[in-house]
């Protein structure tokens, strides 16, 4: 690593912003939420994400996903995951490294594609930039690569991706799919966030599907030490 990074907690988790120091002694400080600067300096998402802050969404959502399928009789191999606002590869990775096979990704900002491609050539079968409305080939590719579970770790509300976007990606998948997401635990309640909403309402609504996991586990910290709770929710469509 040529450069020193240092963390600057805010008010909240939109507001935490990081320094980094390189080694030419140039300077740049940005949120910690301005990915396409972040995934543009190789490691850094890795050093502040995962080793500082300590976060566990990518290997929880991907554990949860591999055991609700071992019951449903679903081996690992024979998952193939639709990871939605990817990043660099780091839900991928947790999803390769229990065996599933085939991945697709997605995230809106083209500088992920690039992390993803620079840091783990060959994770993702494809890897698609853009608002999950604006990418009309998903359910072609859905087809075409038999996906059948549906991950985002960490790319729901806080300004990311709507409950609606993704109730439209979730029709697009075919009966007996999971999905695997997470949420601060905040927005994951009726009335607090869009998502709340659809949470309360999914098992009734059609194309929902039977909520099997809704589970408080730590996210990750703050950069003040504050451990901040997320929700891991796994959900299966009902079988044809
Ligand atoms: C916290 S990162 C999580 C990345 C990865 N899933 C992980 O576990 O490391 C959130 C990602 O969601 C992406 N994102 C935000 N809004 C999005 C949208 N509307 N469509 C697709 N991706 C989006 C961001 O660009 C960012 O890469």
């Amino acid at each position: 690593m040529d450069y020193e990074v240092e963390l600057q907690p805010g008010r909240d988790q939109t507001e935490e912003s990081l320094v980094v120091r390189h080694a030419d002694g140039t300077t740049d400080e940005f949120r910690l939420h301005e990915y396409e600067r972040v995934y543009a300096i190789a490691g850094l998402y890795e050093e502040v994400v995962q080793r500082r802050l300590l976060s566990a969404s990518a290997t929880i959502l991907a554990e949860r996903l591999v055991a609700c399928a071992a019951e449903g009789g679903t081996a690992a191999a024979d998952l193939a995951v639709f990871d939605l606002g990817a990043g660099n590869g780091v839900s991928g990775e947790e999803l390769r490294a229990r065996g599933v096979g085939t991945i697709v990704a997605s995230d809106g900002i083209p500088e992920a594609r690039a992390a993803a491609r620079r840091d783990r050539p060959g994770l993702y079968a494809e890897y698609l930039v853009g608002d999950t409305d604006d990418l009309a080939q998903v359910p072609e590719l859905i087809r075409e690569h038999g996906l059948n579970a549906l991950v985002c770790a960490g790319a729901l509300g806080l300004g990311h991706i709507s409950a609606d976007s993704f109730h439209r990606l979730w029709t697009a998948f075919p009966p007996g799919a999971w999905f695997s997401v997470s949420l601060h635990e905040d927005l994951a309640v009726p009335g607090g966030s869009d998502f709340g909403d659809y949470l309360a309402g999914f098992e009734e609504r059609a194309g929902g599907g039977e909520i099997l996991v809704r589970e408080p586990f730590r996210h990750r910290l703050t950069m003040a030490g504050e451990p901040i709770t997320y929700v891991a929710v796994v959900a299966r469509k009902p079988a044809a």
